[in-house]
């Protein structure tokens, strides 16, 4: 990655962005350590709706479950977008749900692969991750204050590290070819923002959660998860209104899970688990 790259990108970026909409005010960093990290102080000093940061890499990228997220120079999409919705703290979830149909529908109409959601906000691409979701949010009484939406995608890695090779894909392995990440970078956040005005206008986000419904990679399938310590295995059944997983334990008994994470038994697993 040579410094001229970078420079173009955010130069691109910035030529691309419209005020009054997503992407201004954009803070862009060459070298960050977390974007969400960055975003959140910018959101206490009251920084706008709609603000950005994106960073070619990042030192200490985030994931969910207190994991990290490994964000190498030049070849991801490493960005963090500042909301601030009318919503209950309990509604926060729905968030996570736009911003999933908001990526995987980007990565299809500009790569026209088949990207799947794995609730509740992992891009996959035959069971395997491209892309993750990191929401933070802070609240006040009643009142959610600010909302961190930070999202990485892996556009045009060539390889991982040994301990999520198996696990992790990218854009560019997924399709054999390189992929532009500013087309991917600038669908994302129009579709952020198109999502977002049309679910705030009618405080409707059913017709979110029925392209999620339509793209899960979950619903039908045989996952494992954990509840108090404990392992468990049952079928996905479906979203719920709030963006819940709602699944039948194998030891009986349909519950909604309304937050953490599964994993999907691959199909070859599920055949000798029941041989
Ligand atoms: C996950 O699947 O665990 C979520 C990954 C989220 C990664 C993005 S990259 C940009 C933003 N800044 C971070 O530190 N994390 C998120």
């Amino acid at each position: 990655m040579t410094e001229v790259t970078a420079l173009f990108f955010e130069g691109e970026l910035r030529a691309l962005l419209q005020p009054g909409h997503f992407g201004i005010p954009l803070h862009f960093f060459r070298t960050i350590d977390s974007t969400n990290d960055f975003a959140k102080k910018i959101a206490g000093r009251g920084g706008p709706e709609g603000t950005l940061v994106v960073s070619e890499e990042q030192t200490a990228g985030r994931g969910r479950m207190g994991r990290s997220w490994i964000s190498p120079p030049g070849t991801g999409i490493w960005m963090s977008l500042l909301l601030r919705p009318p919503f209950l703290p309990s509604q926060a979830p729905l968030i996570t749900s736009l911003a999933a149909v908001a990526v995987a529908g980007s990565i299809r109409r500009v790569t026209g692969l088949p990207a799947g959601i794995k609730w509740p906000n992992d891009i996959i691409i035959n069971d395997k991750k491209v892309g993750g979701i990191l929401i933070e949010l802070s609240a006040g009484e009643r009142f959610v204050k600010y909302l961190i939406v930070g999202i990485g995608i892996n556009v045009n890695t060539e390889d991982f590290p040994e301990e999520i090779r198996e696990h992790a894909t990218s854009l560019r392995i997924s399709s054999g070819r390189k992929i532009s990440r500013m087309e991917i970078l600038i669908s994302v956040l129009r579709e952020l923002e198109r999502l977002y005005s049309a679910a705030l206008l009618s405080f409707d986000f059913k017709p979110i959660l029925e392209t999620y419904r339509s793209w899960s990679a979950t619903i039908g399938r045989r996952i494992t998860a954990t509840r108090s310590g404990r392992e468990f295995s049952a079928l996905a059944l479906d979203i719920t209104p709030n963006g819940g997983l709602l699944i039948e334990k194998d030891t009986g008994g349909i519950e909604e899970i309304i937050s953490g994470e599964v994993q999907l038994i691959r199909p070859a697993e599920s055949v000798s688990e029941l041989q």
